[in-house]
């Protein structure tokens, strides 16, 4: 007697093969898949067996059809998780991470120097080139130091509250790098040849041409017979290393810590010479002032005038930096602007 109906065989195969298809399609890993082919078509506990063993329970030709119908269910049912599988292992290694070996790669930033640094370095170099050592000075400075000391008279107008930066009573926020000149002379004795570059505090408003803070670079030599001939020469020879050849000019100024005192200009860099916005249509750019240390200054520092004679001068880097990257505004140097700073590092 087979133990169930040929019908009821027949059910049970469809049941089995709808049962066994979702648990193939529900599984979502290797894994998962492994243990519905365990549950469904294992070799030795396998619904699939249970099914199996009825066949031989069937007689005549009801045993050829139900063999059949056990042997389609198979082969269907391993195409399926065969299919499956595949599905899976496709899917892995579209969802793993995409890596391009021929991508470029990655660019590295690294900062960069401020153009007014770079300036200030090349300016530095070309002194050192020629003798000079670097010195540094306090940014907060004594009255005696930033003035009195450099022949400014007691009741001089750069000394007034709304000119300078006061810290305390004789304290103030250095105005020039001058006064870096007096401790250099103190630290004697000549001969004496020194660029001091640093930063300067003055009360003016912020606009295209001023800024409270900013560099300058003083120089000064003294020495036994040192002429103005020194001075002239030795700014000119400056103006033609940083600028390459280029027309200079001194007119006659006026500092109280310099006697004669001289501006010197550089041909403007933008117009060549022939007027600009940037040099005021004159066609000239003022870089620095300079002249003979006046003898009340080495005096006032402990240095004999009658021995000794020297020049001094002081630049501002920042408009020298305007005049090589072609800036129209003082500010830009102030902005960390990554669009402008991008352009002239190096
Ligand atoms: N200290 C002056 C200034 O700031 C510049 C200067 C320095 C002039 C040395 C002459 C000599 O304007």
């Amino acid at each position: 007697m087979p133990a169930t109906t040929l019908n009821d065989f027949q059910s049970s195969a469809a049941d089995l093969e709808r049962a066994a298809s979702a648990a193939f399609a529900a599984a979502d890993s290797s894994d998962s898949l492994e243990k519905a082919r365990a549950e469904f078509i294992g070799r030795s506990s396998g619904r699939l067996l249970e099914l199996q063993r009825l066949v031989p329970t069937f007689e005549g030709p009801d045993r050829g059809i139900a063999g059949r119908a056990f042997n389609d269910l198979k082969k269907a049912l391993e195409g399926r998780l065969e299919a499956r599988r595949t599905e899976l292992e496709s899917g892995a290694r579209a969802s793993a991470p995409q890596i391009d070996l021929t991508m470029p790669s990655r660019g590295q930033f690294r900062g960069a120097e401020h153009p007014v640094t770079v300036v200030i370095e090349e300016i530095v170099e070309i002194f050192r080139e020629i003798g000079f050592t670097v010195a540094t000075g306090p940014e907060a400075e004594t009255e005696w130091y930033n003035f009195t000391a450099l022949n400014f008279p007691p009741d001089h107008p750069a000394m007034d509250m709304h000119d300078t930066m006061y810290l305390a009573q004789d304290v103030v926020l250095r105005t020039h790098t001058s006064p870096v000149q007096i401790r250099s002379l103190q630290a004697g004795p000549p001969p004496i040849r020194v660029v001091i570059p640093g930063n300067v505090y003055r009360l003016d408003p912020f606009d295209a041409s001023h800024a409270p803070m900013f560099a300058q670079i003083e120089g000064l030599a003294v020495d036994e017979g040192i002429s103005f001939v020194d001075l002239k020469a030795t700014l000119t020879h400056f103006a033609t290393r940083f600028f390459g050849a280029t027309r200079t000019r001194f007119r006659p100024s006026y500092f109280p810590f310099t006697e004669p005192s001289a501006e010197m200009d550089v041909e403007c860099r933008l117009c060549k010479g022939s007027g600009c916005p940037a040099c005021k249509g004159t066609g000239w750019m003022e870089i620095l002032g300079s002249g003979m240390v006046h003898p009340n200054v080495l005096d006032a520092a402990g240095v004999d005038s009658e021995k000794y004679t020297g020049w001094a001068f002081g630049m501002g880097p920042a408009r020298i930096a305007l005049q090589r990257y072609g800036i129209p505004d003082i500010r830009v140097l102030y902005d960390s602007d990554m669009r402008f700073l991008g352009q002239v590092a190096r």
